[in-house]
């Protein structure tokens, strides 16, 4: 580094020294590499202290910076020392992220670079690498190449809504509030915070009826459509799930793609949660029809085992997105338009956002994707595993059969109190953590296997605890 360092006062100067960087960058590494290594052992669950220590932490930065980067980062380690341990092999609420550390490294990576990517001609190569992530997830939905786009995202939520947005846009244009849409009461929360956001009320949203398996009716989703029509409404959206959050059910897909196609409907796929088992022989069986969706939603941040933060959209027609999301400005004249490579910027709500590219591409590079394929194989086979040894347990009943890797369960007679006590002794044990959701107003447990982390002697004892406590409460 040529340049004097900018003075400041007590600290670091903002281009540390050489040593200094190395020692610090030590230092994290370190810390995470302890990290990682404890996370077989760690709590599944340490929240307890988590508010003291939150209002403990409250304050406002200091005029005067300090040197002292280790006391700095233990402070952030015990931040998160006092959390869920969403990392660890006996994280199964919820849905579980994975953390590589691929994926971290190569975030440090892409932050110390700094580069841009809101428009391809400031960094084609970085841009080309994030194509190579984005091209390969169309062709994992068997998308034509020649059409459709990938964008990452910060997470499901966002692609939901980029989906949402691009929908509206192409199929109702400006005047859109006759426009209707179609989910089902167990499509994840984000598809209708997606339609608020873009302008819609409960008056445009159906809910439609789901089957014994909670999915979605394709005959009353068709009698819907043709009701609305008949009311002078205009059928717009049908949002199908590839993976529920409660129970991992998975929408007929064919059935709905035979439906938006006929109607004109846009046919978007959630498939946030499960898409990544299109990477498996099951998974691709299970979501046959996904391939003719107009939009698909996955996250990277779940099924690819990346740190929280990264969700992907993948979209069949490139311009309907790109008219749904352009917004010209002279003072990016200098910057060519999309062509060989994309303007993300033209295709996404965002300008400026973080390199998502680096963070999926080193992962997908360095440990292949045979790796990722494997894993996902073994959550599926774990989850039959989990669910063979809870059937066999006279106390406990379990709610659906899971397509992919959720298992519901209960107190066998389901009364809600009993299973509620359930689940604070399973979770009391620390090994492993579980949450509970509400199906049709009943109480259940879920138990949900995504992380990399997880392999069968956590998935044995979580069944030994489960069963145990079961007893316990009988
Ligand atoms: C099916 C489904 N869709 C969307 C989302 C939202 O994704 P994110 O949390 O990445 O915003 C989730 C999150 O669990 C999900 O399971």
């Amino acid at each position: 580094m040529s340049a004097e360092p900018v003075p400041v006062s007590g600290g670091f100067p903002f281009d540390p020294a050489p040593e200094e960087m190395r020692a610090m960058a030590a230092a994290v590494a370190e810390a995470l590499i302890d990290w990682t290594a404890g996370l077989e052992d760690a709590p599944a669950e340490a929240t307890e202290g988590g508010i003291e220590l939150a209002r403990r932490l409250a304050a406002a930065p200091p005029e005067t910076g300090t040197r002292d980067f280790q006391h700095v980062l233990e402070e952030a380690l015990g931040a998160a020392r006092r959390t869920f341990e969403y990392s660890g092999p006996g994280y199964l609420a919820y849905i579980p992220g994975g953390g590589l550390y691929t994926a971290a490294l190569a975030e440090f990576l892409a932050q110390g670079l700094n580069r841009y990517v809101g428009l391809w001609q400031p960094s084609p190569a970085i841009v080309q690498l994030e194509e190579n992530v984005t091209r390969w997830l169309c062709t994992l939905f068997d998308f034509p190449l020649e059409t459709s786009q990938g964008v990452l995202t910060s997470g499901g939520s966002m692609a939901n809504l980029s989906a949402v947005v691009t929908a509206r846009h192409s199929r109702l244009g400006e005047d859109f509030l006759d426009g209707t849409y179609y989910v089902t009461d167990q499509a994840h929360g984000s598809n209708t915070k997606a339609a608020t956001i873009a302008g819609f009320g409960a008056r445009n949203l159906r809910l439609v009826p789901t089957d014994a398996e909670l999915r979605m009716d394709p005959v009353a989703l068709s009698s819907m459509i043709q009701a609305d029509r008949e009311a002078g409404l205009r059928p717009f959206l049908v949002v199908a799930a590839a993976g529920t959050t409660n129970t991992g059910a998975v929408d007929p897909l064919e059935a709905i793609a035979d439906i938006a196609a006929r109607e004109g409907l846009w046919f978007h796929v959630d498939a946030a949660y499960g898409g990544f088992f299109q990477l498996t022989d099951r998974g691709r069986a299970r979501f046959r029809g996904a391939e003719r969706a107009d939009s698909i939603t996955v996250d990277p941040h779940k099924g690819l085992f990346l740190p929280y933060g990264t969700g992907g959209l993948i979209v069949r027609d490139r311009e309907a997105m790109r008219d749904a999301h352009f917004e010209g400005a002279a003072y990016l004249q200098d910057l060519p338009p999309s062509g060989e490579l994309p303007n993300y910027n033209e295709l996404t709500p965002e300008l400026s956002r973080d390199v998502r590219g680096l963070r999926v591409w080193f992962p997908l590079v360095l440990h292949g994707v045979e790796a990722f394929r494997e894993a996902l194989d073994e959550k599926l086979d774990l989850t039959e595993r989990i669910t063979a040894e809870l059937e066999a347990d006279p106390n406990i009943e379990i709610g659906w059969d899971p397509e992919l890797t959720v298992v519901t369960f209960r107190m066998r007679g389901g009364d809600e109190q009993r299973s509620r006590r359930l689940l604070e002794r399973i979770n009391a044990s620390k090994r492993v953590f579980l949450s509970s959701t509400l199906i049709r107003g009943a109480y259940w447990l879920r138990v949900c296997i995504v992380s990399h982390r997880t392999h069968a002697d956590r998935i044995d004892e979580c069944a030994a605890i489960i069963r145990a406590s079961a007893a316990a409460l009988t």
